[in-house]
């Protein structure tokens, strides 16, 4: 894989022309589109293969699926496995459910988030999280991570925090993706994420992908910022050559 394939671009718009504009936009700097619930809801399923078509690659459908087996399996059959190359689904469903669903598909890649990157100490105890799993959220991602492993799911989407742990306990196959990335030059007012790293970060403790939003949309200019994001993945991949 290239640096430029690592590096997954959340179209979070509410409308085609908007999320078509910035695939043209930064096609060149970007491996893959993720299409989100924002997306999905505002234009419906065809958006998959219309931003497959323009992108030429395959599509990150975030949906991240949260409901009984039998729902989310009929959910999944209706998928366009043409157009689709990673799905996600909630961890804290158990291992019955992660298993049915990692059984579905051949050909689409099941991604369970672990812990989401917006959600703090706080925030856990006061959904249930036992406080003492709560005070370490990586404690608590790399139980989920555990469980997503153990039903067969092809990866996780956690934080950079957690990566490195990830890989050492369920080996190099098994697929990372980590949001929350902010370089050091795109910090977001009243930032929404907590627990962040920047790219370069992401990539060195082992992440496979990386899921940068806002840091290039919002930039000045989202191409440059793509291509900064580009050469600091690459940056990571020699170091990390360098070093292991
Ligand atoms: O970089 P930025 O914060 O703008 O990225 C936001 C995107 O990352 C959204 O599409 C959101 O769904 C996704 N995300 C995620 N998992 C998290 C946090 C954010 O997939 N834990």
């Amino acid at each position: 894989m290239e640096a430029k394939d690592r590096l997954i671009f959340p179209l979070d718009f509410s409308s085609l022309n908007e999320a078509k504009h910035y695939v043209g936009l930064l096609k060149d700097y970007v491996g893959i589109f993720k299409v989100g619930l924002q997306l999905f809801v505002a234009e419906g399923p065809r958006v998959i293969q219309t931003i497959a078509e323009d992108a030429n690659t395959k599509i990150f459908l975030d949906l991240k699926f949260h409901d009984i087996p039998v729902t989310i399996k009929s959910a999944q059959k209706s998928l366009l496995e043409d157009y689709i190359k990673f799905i996600t689904v909630h961890c804290d469903q158990g291992l019955r459910l992660l298993k049915a669903i990692a059984g579905v598909s051949d050909r689409i890649k099941i991604l369970a988030v672990t812990v989401l990157t917006s959600l703090n100490t706080r925030d856990l105890i006061d959904i249930g999280i036992d406080p003492n799993l709560a005070k370490d959220p990586s404690q608590l991602v790399l139980k989920r991570a555990e469980v997503a492993y153990r039903a067969g799911c092809d990866g996780v989407v956690c934080s950079g925090l957690e990566a490195k742990e990830v890989k050492s306990r369920f080996g190099r196959d098994f697929i990372v993706v980590t949001p929350g990335i902010r370089p050091q030059w795109g910090l977001i007012a009243d930032d929404d994420q907590k627990r962040v790293v920047t790219p370069y970060e992401a990539i060195i403790n082992g992440a496979d992908y990386i899921v940068v939003g806002r840091p290039i949309r919002d930039a000045p200019d989202p191409r440059a910022a793509a291509q900064k994001v580009v050469k600091e993945i690459e940056q990571a991949l020699n170091d990390l050559k360098l070093h292991y």
